[in-house]
């Protein structure tokens, strides 16, 4: 046996083993453990092999050179495809713990809801809307007024016990800045910019107002006003009865009887209270109504000369009528809630309970 047989024998023997150790292998780590054990540069037993080549005769040298070439090429194929393998394994393995189990029930998320406050409001608009008013907007009528809006223009004379009907929170005492007492300011707001001889008054004006009232189940120092305006050749109290009256059944609901109780405002004249029927005890007296049948519901009355004076409106030409409601009032009657301060403290246990629309 020459040295080229031998060396041709250790290859093929070699390349046995290797294609063993390869199948072997368990993992990526064992089969590097694997190649460089073989086929590795340094130290690799075909490597070591090769360093035997030297010694052949000048003939042989190429024949066992492409024969160990062939070998580690073989073995390199053979680790390359089982490395696929492992990558395949692995991935497969992956999707198994990631797939997504359409069936198991989302995480739910809470959502939230509107306000009893902001949905009896967004009603209201609803309401009046169909009765052919337009709604402004929140914030074109400052809740940081001047007294002038809140009360000068609103025919309030100076110091006229009026005024302290709404215990009004001044900015500083010295200054005519307040946190307004009533959305009456909107009337006049509104007046300023509208040119009456373009087309009628008729609008609503819902929004927030401040009283330093003393706190109880009844009063708050910050609540909601619902404000409405009409104005127009001859408006009278007939119109105004009848728009309320409107408002009531579809707020009510069912044919809701209402009355009119003579009242005071400084903006209007006459002046008027409506009550509609007790939601309670249609009529007949309760608790809630204090036996007397009735609930009181807003205020109103034909716009006062004075009023259209102060923002440029021929009283003698045009009349109108103006209302106002509290709306924690309104919703306090509908769903017979208790006391006011809940509508402000938060408490969701409450407020879920306004599932609305
Ligand atoms: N601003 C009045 C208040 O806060 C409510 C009111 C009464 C408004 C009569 C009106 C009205 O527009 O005509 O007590």
């Amino acid at each position: 046996m020459n040295i080229q047989t031998n060396l041709k024998d250790d290859l093929v023997s070699l390349k046995t083993e290797a294609e063993a150790a390869v199948r072997q292998a368990a993992d990526k780590e064992a089969l590097e453990a694997v190649r460089v054990q073989y086929i590795g540069r340094k130290g690799g037993r075909i490597s070591e092999i090769m360093r035997g080549l030297k010694d052949l005769p000048h003939e042989d040298k190429p024949v066992v050179g492409a024969l160990a070439n062939e070998i580690q090429n073989a073995i390199t194929a053979l680790i390359d495809e089982k490395i696929e393998g492992f990558k395949h394994a692995e991935i497969s393995e992956k999707l198994k713990t990631e797939t997504i189990d359409v069936t198991m029930p989302g995480t739910g998320r809470a959502v939230g809801q509107v306000h009893p406050i902001t949905q009896v409001i967004e009603e209201l608009c609803a309401v009046f809307k169909g009765l052919g008013f337009a709604v402004i907007d929140d914030h074109v009528c400052p809740e940081i007024e001047t007294d002038y809006y809140n009360f000068d223009a609103l025919n309030f004379p100076p110091d006229h016990p009026a005024r302290d009907m709404q215990d009004t929170y001044y900015t500083d005492v010295a200054s005519n800045i307040l946190l307004r007492s009533q959305t009456s300011n909107a009337q006049i707001h509104y007046m300023e910019n509208h040119d009456i001889s373009k087309g009628p008054v008729r609008v609503v004006a819902p929004g927030r107002v401040y009283r330093n009232e003393e706190v109880n189940s009844r009063k708050y120092v910050l609540f909601h006003q619902f404000e409405g305006l009409l104005v127009d050749e001859d408006v009278t109290f007939a119109d105004l009865k009848g728009i309320l009256h409107a408002f009531a059944s579809t707020y009510f609901g069912g044919e809701r009887p209402t009355r009119f109780r003579a009242s005071f405002f400084p903006f209007t004249e006459p002046s008027a209270e409506m009550d509609v029927q007790c939601i309670f005890c249609s009529g007949k007296g309760c608790g809630t109504c204090s036996q007397r049948g009735w609930l009181e519901v807003l205020g109103s009355g034909m716009v006062d000369p004075n009023v259209l004076k102060n923002v440029n409106i021929d009283p003698e030409r045009y009349t109108g009528f103006a209302f106002g409601m509290g709306v924690e009032r309104l919703v306090m009657l509908k769903y017979a809630v208790s006391d006011i301060r809940m509508f402000f403290n938060g408490d969701l246990r409450f407020l879920k309970q306004f599932k609305g629309a």
